[in-house]
């Protein structure tokens, strides 16, 4: 049955790294994958040609779809406008519209980039961890929330981090198969001595895995000491599982020791298997336009996406192996350049990964 994947370019860099990406799906389509793709408006692009950043049809055709693919929201432009209209709202709205609560952020080292990262080499070569990311949930959606005026005058803002045991069990499930699939071990991360709401996070990880997977060695680690843990001895972790915020820090922390986020992908995924797959770097607003950006997160993004949503492993497994070749070659984009390198534009990386699939 034909598969159907909408492209969603966005704002910034997104509509140049979501346009190489779609070269290599129509290639994979001239060899034969059977897909659709349909295109739709989000983040500040959507608030200027609709009014919002995640219009209806957005949703509607989000819905339909096997798979999304998302090139970036945001920028400079959009700053000014009220938080309830602006890009990022998109995003979250298509997480929560589509109940995407899990999120995959791998961070891998290619040896090739082994320079680029910050840390010595000794301690991220071969790094390979994947962050599990509850995505639908905690301090990004509870409610109450806002900005309120206390009796005295004083101005008070105020979020709520919150989760059922159900949103606990699911991502941690979540993470469990994954770590099945890889060295089974998994570190839960919380901040159980100060916060109730992760005290429980804690107790029910616990539970699942004991009763569920007890092939999986778990740990737990409070959300400072994983930080530090991250920069210090990252091989340590295989795979970690963290609330909404925690996810959103520990992962660009994790992002930058390959020293290279434009070469990360994630995907995020609901309970039907439907999936949104999108860069972890953002709209990059300084470089757009320019022609200039890494397309290699948005195209492993498409690997994620063939992996996890269309059921076609062995492609996503050729382009992996694409990636490495044109790296094995020389070629670089402006962001992952080191001497000797061969420095190419946005359009010729995918251009090279296309030659080499
Ligand atoms: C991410 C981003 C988003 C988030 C923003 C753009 C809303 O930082 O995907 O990590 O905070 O989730
Ligand atoms: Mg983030």
């Amino acid at each position: 049955m034909t598969k159907r994947v909408l492209v969603l370019p966005g704002d910034g860099i997104g509509p140049e790294i979501v346009a190489e990406a779609v070269k290599v799906l129509d290639h994979l389509a001239g060899e034969g994958l059977d897909v659709e793709l349909d295109e739709g408006l989000i983040g500040g692009a959507a608030y200027d040609a609709a009014g919002s950043p995640l219009p209806e049809s957005t949703l509607a055709m989000a819905r339909e779809a096997d798979a999304v693919l998302l090139g970036a929201v945001g920028g400079p432009k959009w700053e000014p406008l009220d938080i309830a209209v602006r890009p990022e709202k998109g995003l979250l709205g298509l997480r929560a519209g589509l109940g995407l609560f899990s999120n995959l952020r791998p961070a891998i080292l290619y040896p090739q980039l082994a320079s680029a990262s910050s840390l010595r080499p000794e301690i991220v070569s071969g790094l390979d961890i994947m962050i599990v990311r509850e995505l639908t949930g905690g301090i990004y959606f509870g409610q109450p929330r806002g900005i309120r005026t206390l009796e005295n005058g004083e101005r008070q803002g105020f979020n709520t981090l919150v989760y059922a045991e159900h949103e606990i069990e699911r991502i941690v499930r979540s993470a469990c198969e994954i770590a099945m699939k890889r060295g089974k071990r998994l570190c839960s991360v919380d901040k159980a001595n100060v916060l109730e709401c992760t005290e429980l996070w804690r107790e029910v990880a616990t539970r699942v895995v004991k009763s569920e997977y007890p092939q999986i060695e778990l740990s737990h680690m409070y959300v400072d000491n994983a930080a530090m843990q991250l920069v210090k001895w990252p091989k340590q972790f295989d795979v970690m599982v963290t609330t909404n915020m925690f996810g959103d820090i520990l992962s660009d922390a994790a992002a930058m020791l390959t020293g290279s986020i434009g070469m990360l992908p994630s995907a995020s995924l609901n309970e039907k298997g439907q999936g949104m797959y999108e860069p972890i770097h953002g709209s990059a607003p300084d470089i757009a336009g320019k022609g200039i950006a890494n397309p290699l997160a948005t195209i492993l993004s498409v690997a994620m996406m063939l992996r996890y949503s269309l059921n076609e492993a062995g492609m996503a497994d050729r382009i992996e192996k694409a990636v490495v070749a044109v790296l094995d070659k020389g070629l670089r984009t402006p962001d992952i350049m080191s001497e000797g390198m061969t420095e190419v534009n946005c359009e010729g990386m995918g251009d090279a990964l296309v030659a080499a699939l």
